[in-house]
C-alpha cells in the first residue's frame, strides 16, 4: 500500500501550514561541492515524524530517517532490530511533513547486504512507499558493487563509512575509528570505493579528524560528518541528541536545547494540576449555550 499521500492540512495539527517550497534535488546536493570546494556546508538532521520534519525542514538541506530511530523512537539496544516496515512508515511521515529538504532513508540491517538484487528490492520498496529521494547504506569497499548496481538503476545512494553502527558487533563498540595506519588506509579506500561506485555523498562517522580532513580533500563527492570534522562538506546529527532529549549522548554531540527538561517540567505541571483538580479550567471546558 502506498503511503505517499499528502498531509491533510485541514485536519492535521500542523499550524502554520508549511509553505510549499521547491524541493532540493540529489543533483543539487551533489553539485554543492564543485572542484573540491563546498562554499555552503550541507545541513542534515534526522527526522522520524511529520511534525519534526515540518519544524526542521526550512533549516535543512537534507532530512535523514536514520535507523537510529530503533534506539531513539523504539528503545531498542542497537539499530540491528530495525525493519523495512519501520523505515517505510517513518520515511513516509517525514516526506509528508517536508517540502524543501532532500529526504534520505536508511536501509536497515539485513535488507541489503546479501546481494545487489536484495538491495534493489528493498530500496525500491522504500522509495515507492515513502516518496524519498535517496537511500543510505553502511559499508565501503564491500558495498561498492551494490552502490553501483543501485545507482545504475535510478536509485541515488548516500554511503556511510567509518563507524558503521550496524557493524557494532564486529567493531566491538561505538568508539572512534581510524586510530591505526591500517584502519586509516582502509577508511580512505572505502571513501574512494563508494565515490567510484556512484554514491552522491558519503556520511563519515566517528573517525579521527585527520581522516575526515583527508577524505574531504580527496573526494569529489560531499562528505557529511558526524563525530568527524568541521572541515567536512556538511554535518549531520541525531536531532533528539542535539535537542537534549537524552541524558547520555556521544562526546561529539553539541546540545542546542534542553527539550528533555522542558517536557519533564510540563508533565510535572500537568500532573500537579490534574491532582489538584485545577485542570481542565474554564477555558478548557464546554458549557451549555
Ligand atoms: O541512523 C542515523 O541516524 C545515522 C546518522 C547518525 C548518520 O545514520
Amino acid at each position: 500500500m502506498s503511503t505517499t499521500f499528502q498531509l491533510d492540512t485541514a485536519t492535521s495539527r500542523a499550524n502554520p501550514t508549511p509553505a510549499p517550497m521547491k524541493r532540493l534535488t540529489v543533483p543539487a546536493i551533489r553539485a554543492r561541492k564543485a572542484d573540491g570546494v563546498t562554499r555552503e556546508p550541507l545541513v542534515m538532521l534526522t527526522a522520524y515524524t511529520a511534525r519534526t520534519a515540518q519544524l526542521l525542514d526550512p533549516h535543512c538541506d537534507m532530512l535523514l530517517i536514520g535507523d537510529s530511530l530503533g534506539q531513539v523512537i523504539y528503545g531498542l539496544p542497537s539499530t540491528l532490530g530495525v525493519t523495512l516496515e519501520m523505515m517505510c512508515a517513518h520515511g513516509a511521515a517525514v516526506v509528508r511533513g517536508s517540502y524543501h529538504s532532500v529526504v534520505v532513508v536508511d536501509m536497515p540491517f539485513g535488507s541489503y547486504e546479501a546481494s545487489p538484487a536484495q538491495a534493489f528490492a528493498s530500496a525500491a520498496q522504500i522509495m515507492a512507499e515513502t516518496g524519498c529521494a535517496a537511500v543510505k547504506l553502511e559499508g565501503g569497499q564491500s558495498m561498492a558493487g551494490t552502490i553501483a548496481f543501485l545507482s545504475a538503476r535510478g536509485i541515488p545512494v548516500m554511503a556511510h563509512i567509518g563507524l558503521t553502527p550496524q557493524a557494532v558487533n564486529q567493531l566491538g563498540g561505538y568508539g572512534a575509528r581510524g586510530r591505526t595506519q591500517e584502519e586509516h588506509a582502509r577508511i580512505m579506500a572505502d571513501g574512494k570505493a563508494v565515490e567510484d561506485a556512484g554514491a552522491f555523498a558519503v556520511v563519515v562517522e566517528g573517525v579521527v579528524e585527520p581522516i575526515a580532513v583527508a577524505l574531504t580533500q580527496a573526494l569529489e563527492i560531499p562528505t557529511i560528518g558526524i563525530g568527524a570534522s568541521a572541515t567536512c562538506d556538511g554535518q549531520v546529527l541525531v536531532t533528539e541528541d542535539m535537542l537534549g532529549m537524552f541524558d547520555r549522548v556521544p562526546r561529539f554531540v553539541k546540545r542546542y536545547a534542553d527539550i528533555g527538561a522542558v517536557i519533564g517540567g510540563a508533565a510535572a505541571d500537568y500532573a500537579a494540576e490534574v491532582r489538584a483538580r485545577a485542570f481542565p479550567g474554564p477555558d478548557q471546558t464546554y458549557q451549555p449555550k
